[in-house]
């Protein structure tokens, strides 16, 4: 029997219809389109405003289930990556399978910030290579403007609100997850963070007065850092499989900033042509950039097509999933 791959299936985005453009946002701060569009590539995000985390994830699931003929009491594992829980327990993946009719699988969330959707691909990915199951979904989702703060133009400009969900299924023809790099150095936390609401700084007047439970970014800091390691791992990716640029067909990025995935496609030697961006209309979603990426390409995508997965986010984390696309559209 040939070996077992993990393979997506199918890929399905929701975002919120509420749009805030720069223009919106330059009335709330002191900021501006030119600036917002010079420094990130945004030029407006989605924001949900009512609901959350789950609602986003539900409204991906559901469709994805429905594009897919797929029972949801067929579904074995969810695994869902977010900053952005519904709540610190339960888990968002409990309750999403609740909402969902998910009502023979387990699941849990991840956190691994930007880097969320691709830890969470990797470690679902686990569960059926092993041959242990037969469909596991992977989401990733992050409602931001639940912890984004108004008042900080460095911040409020640069994320939204957006999910995305792929469904993992076995392959018997190689296709699918190749390979993936993972990485994490906690010695970078303190310049990307959610300050209090966990149990350093558990929630108090102050923290709130403070201003603690909002995302704090030390920007410069963590683009140094993204546009080395997003580069760096993405190329490693790439040797260690024997990868040239002309056998990647497409670069999927996480959004955070158009220059970071300039660099990261220049690193690999890769054309414009060949790399996914909606940054301008979404913004950072955080754990939801690459299935929303998916999902906006995912008409261009043909069969074996080989795709490099990429990512940096808070903490730090980063790395890079290697795979070949398993079905046309
Ligand atoms: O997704 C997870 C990982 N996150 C990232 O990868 C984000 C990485 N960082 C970045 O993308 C960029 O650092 C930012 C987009 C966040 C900021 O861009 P930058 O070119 O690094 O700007 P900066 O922080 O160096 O700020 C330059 C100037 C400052 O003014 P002064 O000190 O030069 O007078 C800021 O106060 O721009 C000012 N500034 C703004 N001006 C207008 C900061 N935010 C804004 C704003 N509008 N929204």
């Amino acid at each position: 029997m040939n070996k077992i791959t993990a393979a997506i299936t199918g890929v399905q985005g929701y975002v919120p219809e509420h749009v805030l453009s720069n223009e919106d946002l330059a009335k709330i701060v002191d900021t501006s389109d030119e600036w917002i569009t010079t420094r990130t590539g945004i030029k407006e995000r989605r924001i949900m405003k009512n609901g959350a985390s789950s609602d986003m994830a539900a409204e991906a699931v559901k469709a994805l289930l429905a594009k897919t003929n797929t029972d949801p009491l067929d579904i074995d594992l969810v695994v869902l990556a977010t900053v952005t829980p519904d709540y610190p327990f339960p888990s968002t993946a409990n309750v999403l399978c609740d909402k969902t009719g998910m009502t023979n699988a387990w699941g849990f969330d991840l956190i691994a910030a930007c880097s969320g959707f691709i830890y969470a691909l990797s470690t679902g990915a686990q569960f059926i290579e092993t041959g242990r199951y037969k469909k596991v979904v992977v989401v990733g989702v992050d409602k931001m403007t639940s912890i984004l703060d108004y008042q900080d133009r460095t911040t409020c400009v640069i994320f939204g609100d957006g999910a995305g969900a792929v469904l993992l299924e076995p392959n018997h023809d190689g296709l699918g997850i190749q390979d993936f790099i993972l990485r994490s150095d906690g010695s970078g936390r303190e310049y990307l963070v959610q300050p209090a609401g966990g149990s350093v700084n558990p929630p108090t007047h102050e923290t709130v007065e403070n201003r603690m439970h909002f995302v704090k970014q030390e920007g410069k800091q963590v683009f140094k850092f993204a546009v080395t390691n997003m580069a760096e791992v993405s190329a490693e990716i790439m040797d260690k499989n024997n990868l040239s640029s002309e056998d990647v067909d497409w670069l999927v990025p996480h959004q955070a900033n158009l220059r970071i995935i300039d660099a990261t496609a220049d690193r690999m030697g890769l054309p414009k042509e060949k790399v996914m961006i909606n940054i301008q209309k979404y913004g950072n979603t955080t754990a939801g950039t690459l299935p929303l990426c998916l999902w906006d390409y995912e008409k261009q995508l043909k069969k074996g097509d080989n795709l490099i997965l990429s990512a940096f986010g808070g903490g730090f984390t980063w790395g890079a999933v290697y795979l070949k696309w398993a079905y046309n559209s």
